[in-house]
């Protein structure tokens, strides 16, 4: 099986041209598949160009979704549309609506959009103030205490999600591989190179996913786990566990890119 994996491709910084030659870069790999891990667009946009990327590469999108995908928007509407979206489409496959997606006979697939969940650094004196918290119908006009809340529930709710989910694949496949937006370790979450500062990571970490994925790997020592995120735009490799591995995506804002083509067995 060969998969093609993107990652904060930020389809609404490039042109329907521009759109239109990458999708077609995409199909001229002839996947099996597609791996897209998020900031695809933003709310008003998203789901018309997952359906014209679908009409394009005429293979399964499997998706989660990032914070700019839920901008001028709620996370709540959002994540339902694409949800409802999801059941009905041929190619779309939002995650946590798709649960445990056998890809080949050793490997399956699952995933959620997990957060930043400012648990990781040191939130309260961190003077980075994103987009998210202006944007996204959650997260506005909130206190900085109130608006820690939030990002914990929402990293909560993710490693809620995989604390049930990724059992199920482990108990029946050796091979597990994990989409998310945001890195779920301070090793996987890459700046030119290095593990990001304290004031960053409370933003690029998701440190509930990390800590669902550590303890559930290190009790299946004969499995293995590959996790594919983006969110902070700068590439790395992350060995966490001898059986656990994350991939960080390199992106550019208004230029769309492959970031890997994975072959599976
Ligand atoms: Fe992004
Ligand atoms: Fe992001």
């Amino acid at each position: 099986m060969r998969v093609v994996w993107l990652t904060d491709i930020h389809l609404d910084c490039v042109n329907e041209s521009a759109r239109a030659a990458f999708f077609d870069t995409i199909a001229a790999q002839r996947p099996d598949g597609v791996f897209l891990t998020g900031d695809i667009a933003i709310a008003p946009s998203l789901l018309p160009h997952l359906r014209t990327m679908a009409d394009v590469i005429q293979t399964p999108i499997y998706f989660v979704l990032g914070n700019h995908d839920f901008y001028h928007g709620s996370i709540a509407a959002v994540r339902a549309a694409v949800s409802d979206c999801s059941r009905s489409h041929v190619f779309l496959r939002y995650m946590p609506e798709a649960g445990v997606v056998p890809l080949t006979q050793n490997t399956a697939l699952v995933g959620h959009d997990g957060w930043g969940d400012g648990r990781y650094g040191d939130y309260m004196r961190s003077p980075v103030r994103l987009n998210d918290h202006i944007l996204i119908e959650e997260l506005t006009g909130l206190t900085q205490a109130k608006l820690q809340d939030r990002l914990r529930d929402l990293g909560n709710e993710a490693a809620g999600y995989l604390q049930e989910t990724l059992p199920k694949a482990l108990d029946r496949f050796k091979r597990v591989i994990v989409l998310t937006h945001v890195p779920p370790f301070k090793e996987a979450c890459w700046y030119q190179g290095q593990v990001g500062n304290d004031e960053w990571l409370p933003f690029f970490t998701c440190k509930a996913v990390g800590d669902v994925l550590r303890n559930r790997l290190e009790k299946r020592p004969e499995c293995r786990l590959d996790v594919y995120c983006g969110h902070a735009h700068h590439s790395g490799t992350a060995h966490i566990l001898p059986n656990l591995r994350v991939f960080t995506g390199e992106a550019h804002y208004g230029a769309p890119q492959i970031n890997r083509v994975i072959e599976l067995d």
